[in-house]
């Protein structure tokens, strides 16, 4: 089915001028960039972001990368998005993603564990809330035509 999902691009992708590559990365898979805002995460946001982890020993140091700098949100379109877009991503930790799927993004553009270049929802019900998220005026579903 057409679905949209949410994609981030993270403040060590962002920073290493690599936002347009990975814009454009999407777009050779057959993804449509139906928005993408450059924008800057506070702490706070970081976290109510990433609520699920919270309590987690990696959450303190995932919420001071992610309000580090400017990040990319994206909300990309095509059939099967959601799982499409994760693989494009490849495994969480870039130093499994270098050894495991070598061209995926993350093997390409993190640096490790927590730095992992990109995000991607997991779910149906987490793209909508990510999406609602950073673009809290987006017609979610269905997909607009066009879109
Ligand atoms: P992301 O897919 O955005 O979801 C949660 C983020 O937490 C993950 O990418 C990484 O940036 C970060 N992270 C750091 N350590 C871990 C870990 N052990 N497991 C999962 N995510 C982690």
């Amino acid at each position: 089915t057409l679905e949209k999902t949410y994609a981030m691009i993270k403040p060590d992708a962002v920073g290493a001028g690599n936002a347009e590559l990975i814009l454009r990365a999407a777009e050779d898979a057959g993804f449509i960039v139906v928005k993408a805002a450059r924008t800057t995460l506070s702490r706070e946001r970081a976290g109510e972001f990433y609520a699920e982890h919270r309590g987690k020993p990696f959450f303190p140091n995932l919420v001071s990368f992610m309000s580090s700098g400017p990040i990319v949100a994206v909300c990309l379109a095509k059939t099967n998005a959601i799982a499409d877009w994760r693989a494009l991503m490849g495994p969480t930790n870039t130093l499994v993603a270098r050894e495991e799927k070598p061209k995926s993004l993350r093997a390409l553009y993190g640096t490790d564990g927590t730095k992992n270049a990109t995000h991607g929802s997991d779910s149906l019900v987490s793209a909508s809330r990510e999406l609602k998220f950073f673009f809290p005026n987006m017609t979610l579903d269905p997909v607009p035509e066009g879109a």
